[in-house]
């Protein structure tokens, strides 16, 4: 189906099933020690403070465009497909290469995907679950059937490294999954998406957009680093979390014990405990993964998703809750069902028979029998009744 095609009508309900997943991290390795030589910091303070150990940062000459492909093609190996079939790529960042052009339009590019639609979409380190649900949107109205949603941040380019508020808590990263159309219940089944804006200064870059052009002044004044008042975002993130994954469960039915893991944006493990608390649910239940990569924004859920499945915490059927909280201030919740089996194309005899099926088969037949055998019961228990009568009259 190409990117820009009509709308195909169809009577059932279309889901978008994981189908495959990969991540591209950068090798060079920073950690709490080499930032004790850069800035007034100690492992101590940035580990009891945030969780994080460690994080990897890019080298000059490494983009977001170049790690985007390189996550893109190992989650379209893992899902068999060529670029060629791709509908729609999807890159969620607030570090792209460039203003213009859209980074999408250049990861399409390198992946050689043609006859593909192709856009960017900043929410901050929510975007990947934004992009998520727009992917499985795209795919539930018939618009699209391959769908590669990306994940990726270089904010260790836009932090200022003399700022020990922010140049601890950045990592870089990309992550990307590949989702296809399904007509079983899978992927994202139920999603809130929310915005704060009256609170956008929290996490802000200043100067280099249009309110502020890129001048002398933003370069003096150093407007072009990004600036977080780290305890109002800390105060948000706490209260959004638990709220937004109470609000995406109410909307698709299930509860909290029907959920086999939470994948929450990795930030601060402090923020993840308490949300554990406001939940009343164990840490286990919580995928954690910031201690080796801090918080690598829009890639950080994705990131943590494909490490879930790789070393075996996500299995086949599994019910998980995604959620994000990021600039803007922006925050979201999935409810994803993992079916990371055959997409609709290529299902087999027994996946084709699921449990419904069978059931709708057993009670067909059973409706059948009873049709046939009731003509021929039916006058002989009436008979046995009036036999019955006779005797007790007597
Ligand atoms: N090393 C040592 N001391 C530090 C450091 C550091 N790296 N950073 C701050 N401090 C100091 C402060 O200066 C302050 O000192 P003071 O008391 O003498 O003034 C003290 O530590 C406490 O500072 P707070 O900011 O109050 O520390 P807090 O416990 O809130 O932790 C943190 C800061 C880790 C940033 C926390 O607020 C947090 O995690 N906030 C959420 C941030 C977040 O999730 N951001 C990502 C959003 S995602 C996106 O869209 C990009």
């Amino acid at each position: 189906m190409s990117g820009v095609s009509a709308a195909k009508f169809t009577m059932t309900q279309r889901y978008g099933r994981i189908t495959g997943w990969g991540k591209y991290v950068p090798p060079k390795v920073l950690t709490n020690f080499d930032l004790e030589k850069m800035v007034d910091t100690s492992n101590e303070w940035i580990v009891t403070r945030t969780g994080i150990r460690e994080r990897h940062i890019v080298e000059d000459g490494e983009t977001n465009s170049g790690m985007s492909t390189k996550s893109a093609r190992a989650a379209l190996d893992k899902a068999n497909l060529d670029p060629n079939d791709l509908d729609l790529i999807i890159v969620a960042t607030s570090s792209p290469d460039y203003f213009v052009p859209p980074v999408s339009s250049m990861v399409q590019d390198q992946l050689g995907a043609k006859n593909v639609g192709a856009f960017t979409l900043a929410a901050g380190c929510t975007g990947f679950v934004y992009a998520l649900v727009t992917a499985q949107q795209y795919i539930a109205a018939g618009m699209a059937d391959n769908v590669l949603v990306i994940g990726t941040e270089i904010l260790s380019r836009n932090v200022n490294w003399q700022d020990r508020n922010t140049c601890v808590i950045f990592g870089d990263a990309s992550a990307a999954v590949v989702l296809q159309a399904s007509d079983e219940p899978t992927g994202v089944l139920a999603h809130v998406l929310g915005s704060k804006g009256s609170s956008a200064e929290a996490l802000i870059v200043r100067g280099g957009g249009t309110t502020i052009p890129m001048s002398q002044r933003v370069v003096d004044e150093e407007l072009c680093f990004l600036e977080m008042d780290g305890p109002e975002v800390f105060k948000f993130a706490t209260r959004t979390m638990s709220k937004a994954v109470r609000q995406t469960l109410k909307t698709s039915g299930l509860e909290l014990e029907d959920i086999d893991l939470i994948i929450p944006h990795q930030a601060n493990t402090r923020i993840i405990e308490l949300a554990a608390r406001f939940l009343r649910l164990p840490m286990d239940k919580f995928y954690v993964n910031l201690d080796r990569y801090g918080n690598t924004s829009a890639a950080s859920i994705p990131l943590a998703l494909c490490e879930a499945l790789d070393d075996g915490t996500v299995k086949d059927g599994d019910n998980l809750v995604l959620v994000g909280f990021g600039a803007g201030l922006t925050w979201a919740a999935a409810v994803v069902k993992m079916g990371v089996l055959e997409p609709l194309s290529e299902l087999t005899f027994f996946r084709w028979l699921s449990v419904d099926k069978v059931k709708a088969a057993a009670s067909y037949a059973a409706g059948r029998v009873t049709e046939t055998v009731a003509p021929v019961l039916l006058p002989l228990y009436t008979r046995a009744l009036r036999v019955r009568q006779r005797v007790w009259k007597k």
